[in-house]
């Protein structure tokens, strides 16, 4: 084992105070900071990386870039921070992250973050799940690995449950049809939120019927996650 630190840092969804406290400390003991630009505003990396931190900005830095850094870090017993969005176990390939940390005999803390899905829902005051009758509530990526409707939702869709839909694609048409022809009832409550806690933030509410049109009138696909609300009572 190196004297040198990884910490994997779950930073939200992108405001620089909605990271933990943790996750913040961590930022701001770390010699290297390496910031996924699309990932979380540059308020955050300002607010909380040192003044002599080394800022590894991807893109353009590439994971050959970013393994450069371990390699030193495990040379030189380096502290790195490498920021997440959202949550580091959620679609945000930690077990990869963890095997090339590990590799180099760093030590590695994984800090967690607030997922997208929760921040969208506090911004829009929407309840993921109930205490009172305990509903499942099925986090999914919208997105196939072929770009098209995930096979993976369509077959948790048929239960009915409440969604948080990550990765939405750019077929907004495609992911309505879907959920109605999975069973949702046309004037199922969603709630879409887009680039929430960014400066462009814009949160929007619809019943399935109209998904498809509302989330097509936003510009980058990228950043938006929906919520659906549960197709029937049980
Ligand atoms: C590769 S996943 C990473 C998820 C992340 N680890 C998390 O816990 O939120 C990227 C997806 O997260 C969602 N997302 C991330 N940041 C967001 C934000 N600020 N506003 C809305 N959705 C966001 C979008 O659905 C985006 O396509």
């Amino acid at each position: 084992v190196s004297g040198g630190k990884v910490f994997l840092v779950g930073g939200g969804p992108g405001g620089a105070d909605l990271i933990t406290v943790r996750g913040a400390r961590a930022i701001a003991a770390s010699d290297i900071v390496v910031w996924g630009r699309p990932l979380v505003t540059s308020d955050l990396i300002r607010e909380h990386a040192r003044g002599d931190a080394e800022v590894i900005v991807w893109p353009p830095a590439t994971m050959a870039d970013i393994e450069a850094a371990y390699d030193r870090a495990a040379a030189e017993g380096l502290t790195v921070a490498r920021l997440h969005g959202g949550d580091p176990a959620v679609y945000a390939r930690l077990g990869e992250e963890l095997a090339r940390v590990e590799a180099r005999g760093l030590r590695v803390e994984v800090i967690p973050g607030v997922t997208a899905a929760c921040a969208a829902a506090a911004a829009h005051g929407w309840e993921l799940s109930c205490e009172a009758d305990r509903r499942p509530l099925v986090l999914a990526c919208a997105r196939g690995p072929d770009g098209g409707i995930s096979a993976d939702l369509v077959r948790v869709a048929a239960e009915g449950d409440a969604l948080a839909l990550y990765m939405t694609g750019s077929d907004a048409t495609a992911l309505e049809r879907a959920l109605l022809d999975a069973g949702y009832p046309s004037d199922t409550p969603c709630a879409i939120g887009h680039a929430v806690s960014w400066p462009e933030e814009a949160l929007d509410r619809c019943p399935l019927s109209d998904l498809g049109t509302h989330l097509a009138a936003r510009e980058r696909a990228g950043q938006t996650v929906v919520l659906v609300g549960r197709a029937r009572q049980r």
